[in-house]
């Protein structure tokens, strides 16, 4: 069976919780996207030539998660160039056997505009940021700084801008716990599948 669920969504709203989990419970395989353009932009040299030269290595570098490589994703995946040469790895794995959850920013849109399910999951920055400091620490007003900074990058750029889908469904999760999150896509997910 081929079916691809695309999760975007800003920062921090808890699209790779979902994804995860809908991965687990559907038994689909699941692609972190963001990963892919922190790993380029965690790489020293040419963004572009690191994107069209990236390695299972490079998605292995224990140091993606942090504060810093968001940013640097962010500033990688504003070039054009950096984005197409993702492009066919994303869709060959959107639409491998056995079904398949990507999350990122522009799957729904650019990725996969015929995904099968399109969620865009959201949450106030207030809460985003909250969420994002629990798991890194510091200082939290630079947190909130940092998630509006980048989401403003995203938001802005010309090339897939993040943006929720004209046929995506909407979850937001500022008061929602995690199994109510994951409940609420997993039923939307269920009645697609029929
Ligand atoms: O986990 P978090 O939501 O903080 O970020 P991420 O999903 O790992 O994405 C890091 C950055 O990569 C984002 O801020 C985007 O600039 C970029 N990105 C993108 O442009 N397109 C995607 N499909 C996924 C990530």
């Amino acid at each position: 069976m081929i079916f691809t669920i695309a999760v975007d969504g800003p920062a921090a709203a808890g699209k790779g919780t979902i994804s995860r989990a809908l991965a687990e419970a559907f038994g689909f395989a699941h692609l972190d996207t963001g990963l892919l353009y922190r790993a380029v932009g965690a790489k020293a040299g040419d963004p572009v030539a690191a994107a069209r030269s990236l390695s299972p290595e490079d998605l292995a570098r224990d140091d993606l998660r942090s504060m810093a490589a968001g940013q640097a994703a962010s500033v990688v995946a504003a070039i054009p160039e950096v984005r197409a040469a993702l492009v066919a790895f994303q869709q060959d794995f959107a639409r491998r056997e056995g079904g398949a959850v990507l999350d990122g920013r522009d799957i729904g849109t650019v990725i996969c505009p015929g995904a099968e399910v399109k969620l865009f999951v959201t949450a106030s920055a207030e809460v985003r940021a909250h969420r994002r400091w629990l798991e890194v620490g510091g200082d939290e007003a630079q947190v909130l700084a940092e998630v509006k900074a980048r989401d403003e990058r995203d938001m802005n750029r010309a090339d897939a801008p993040l943006k929720p889908a004209a046929d995506s469904i909407l979850i937001d999760t500022s008061t929602l716990s995690i199994d109510e999150a994951v409940a609420q896509a997993a039923a939307i997910v269920r009645r697609r599948l029929g």
